[in-house]
């Protein structure tokens, strides 16, 4: 890229990468990255604009005109592991060097100008010397605890509860995303396509996916479904079925020496308004622009700042993301008050513009600045 050699170690192979199912709501911001780089094509075919979304409580769908309340701005329904997809297939066309199912991925002297990952492969240590080190390698990754512990800080909250998710090639039961807020418990109703949904419930942080038949998932979600919506539900066969927990999590600084991170690997968001992947794009649109920067035009204030820069949006979207899984969520630990207090936020909430505004600002994305 722009004259810039890369290498990508990656500890999974090509299809484990392929073959899991994440969020797919796209910002504005990561849409307009795709088309920089030139990877949007498919997307830009067959992404679904969506211009709002609903929030359902007490039986009712209440509908968030994201792009009537932002002056225009809309999301892209995408799934991440298409995004994933057509980032695989640039680097092919560019002969990009990706070398998968690496194992013990290091990276060493990352406090020195003469930094080197290492990683064992067929049976070798082999190791790459580098300028500078991205680390990408998610929330379970090494590169955070790369970082001295007696430098950096992690701030975290984990939520008793988990998200069930169901994938299956059934017609939506809405165009658009409906968020629910039940008694029973949190619920989601997305899509990939016109003929693929993607379901979410609440569920126990402890729940055992093999206790989750299809039958017995369905049945839950159409009990916590407005009614209307419930009885358009179409039903199938999951083809993918899985749990995630929720938690947020954030390290400071994500900048080490010649170390950067990005992604999970730096911080988690809960999934309740799929900020996860966004966040990890606006890492990597500054990150990027700041090492063009260095080698274009030795300027390192750029990666200077990387850090604190990134962190400002970064915890923005945590705010949202908790407030969102605050908002929509039964919490176990919640009293009769705290109960009080949610319903009156959502009645607010659709009371008032002004709280509508700043929820889609933030659904929408904010600036990168
Ligand atoms: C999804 O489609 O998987 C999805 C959509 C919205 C969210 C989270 C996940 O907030």
């Amino acid at each position: 890229m722009r004259g810039i050699d890369t290498v990508i170690i990656e500890k999974r192979s090509r299809d484990y990468v392929l073959s899991r199912i994440r969020a797919g709501v796209l910002e504005r911001g990561l849409v307009d990255l795709m088309r920089e780089a030139g990877v949007s094509e498919r997307m830009d075919r067959e992404g679904l604009i969506h211009e709002g979304f609903d929030i359902a409580f007490s039986d009712r769908c209440h509908h968030v005109d994201l792009a009537g309340l932002t002056g225009g701005a809309t999301v892209m329904v995408y799934g991440q592991t298409e995004v994933t997809r057509d980032l695989f297939d640039a680097r092919d066309a560019m002969n990009g060097i990706i070398i998968d199912e690496a194992e013990e991925v290091l990276p060493q002297q990352v406090d020195s100008d003469r930094p080197y990952v290492s990683f064992r492969k067929g049976g070798k240590t082999h190791r790459v010397d580098c300028q500078f080190i991205a680390g990408c390698d998610g929330y379970h990754g090494v590169s955070r605890t790369v970082i001295p512990s007696a430098v950096r800080q992690i701030y975290e909250k984990t939520y008793p509860i988990g998200w069930l998710g169901v994938l299956s090639d059934t017609p939506p039961v809405s165009e658009e995303l409906i968020y629910v807020h039940h008694p029973r418990g949190f619920a989601l109703c997305s899509l990939r396509s016109a003929t693929r949904s993607r379901y979410y419930i609440q569920c126990d942080s402890s729940a055992q996916l093999e206790t989750w038949s299809d039958n017995r998932f369905w049945e839950e979600l159409k009990r916590r479904l407005p009614e209307s919506a419930a009885a358009s539900l179409v039903t199938g066969p999951s083809i993918e079925k899985s749990i995630a927990p929720l938690r947020s999590m954030v390290v400071e600084p994500i900048r080490y020496g010649r170390l950067f991170l990005a992604g999970d690997a730096a911080h988690i968001v809960p999934p309740t308004g799929a900020k996860g992947l966004n966040l990890a794009a606006s890492d990597i649109g500054f990150l990027s622009q700041a090492l063009v920067r260095f080698f274009t035009e030795a300027d390192e204030s750029a990666l200077t700042d990387y850090s604190a820069k990134a962190l400002r949006r970064i915890w923005k979207a945590e705010r949202f993301s908790w407030w969102m899984t605050r908002l929509l969520h039964q919490l176990p630990a919640a009293d009769s008050f705290d109960q009080r207090i949610q319903k009156a936020e959502l009645e607010y909430l659709f009371s008032s513009r002004a709280a509508l505004v700043s929820l889609a600002e933030n659904y929408v994305g904010l600036a990168l600045e």
